[in-house]
């Protein structure tokens, strides 16, 4: 499959524990560079925990334990010489209920920037408009940049959070069921922002919606109580997967 060819992401037979449960059995997964990879799955099977894996979102958390790696371009993220400041700049997250900052909206876009040093006015003023323009806010925002963020519409707050993600130019964008808060006209922006996006970034996200993950996706990944059961493009895994488990789950045979 030519989609598949060239990885950015490779998921190496990772294990999941929090305390003594285990979330993730030995996941095995290549995560095809800019394109857009969907987890699917039942609640609970380890979506967004595989996520959060791949930028070290995890490690925050006591009591968890990993086994087995991911590479990002073949360096091993959980290497001991891996630098996770510097993955997370390469790896941006947008989650499920939008979560700007209590600053304008400006200031939001901007955040990531000033973090690197970035304070130049010109440079910041161009690039917080770049990133709203791909972020499909710039016409909603630019009479508005002092304002704050939290005035905004919750359509508008994720759109936000997904500028400021990409700001500073993550090679990876990790969105965890990014709509799933939202009314259906914002829901569709979303969408139609991941498909603008998918070019210049390597995007994965999580949804429960499968006619979402139909639409947007190149690639889909059904996962199970941990398991990956099943990855291929979205429209074979969709017209003719290749698991029973995966059949089951598509035509709504599945507890
Ligand atoms: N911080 C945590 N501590 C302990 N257990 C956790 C933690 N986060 C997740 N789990 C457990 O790990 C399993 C996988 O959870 P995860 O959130 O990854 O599933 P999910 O597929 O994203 O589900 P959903 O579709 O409901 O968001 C679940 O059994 C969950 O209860
Ligand atoms: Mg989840």
């Amino acid at each position: 499959m030519s989609a598949m060819n060239d990885c950015i992401v490779k998921v190496d037979n990772l294990s999941l524990f929090y305390g003594t449960k285990r979330a993730l059995y030995k996941v095995n997964m290549d995560i095809p560079r800019q394109r857009v990879t969907a987890f699917i799955g039942p609640s609970g099977c380890g979506k967004s925990s595989l996520l959060r894996c791949i930028n070290r979102l995890n490690d925050l958390l006591d009591d968890v334990k990993i086994d087995g790696s991911i590479f990002l371009d073949h360096q091993d993220i959980y290497a001991k010489s891996s630098n996770v400041p510097a993955l997370r700049r390469r790896v941006g997250m947008v989650f499920q209920r939008p979560n700007p900052f209590p600053k304008s909206i400006y200031e939001n876009v901007a955040y990531g920037l000033r973090i690197q040093g970035i304070n130049q006015r010109k440079t910041l003023d161009e690039k917080v408009e770049l990133a709203l323009r791909k972020a499909a806010l710039w016409d909603e925002a630019k009479d508005r940049l002092h304002d704050s963020a939290l005035k905004l519409s919750s359509g508008q707050q994720q759109r936000l959070v997904i500028a400021r993600a990409i700001t500073i130019e993550p090679e990876v964008l990790l969105l965890d069921e990014p709509a799933s808060a939202l009314d259906p006209i914002s829901t569709l922006k979303i969408e139609e922002l991941i498909s603008e996006l998918r070019n210049q970034y390597t995007i994965i996200i999580v949804t429960h919606n499968m006619q979402q993950a139909a639409r947007v996706s190149d690639v889909t990944a059904f996962m199970n109580k941990g398991e990956l059961i099943e990855i291929g493009t979205t429209s074979q895994l969709f017209t003719n997967p290749s698991k029973k488990q995966t059949e089951d789950y598509l035509t709504g045979r599945y507890s």
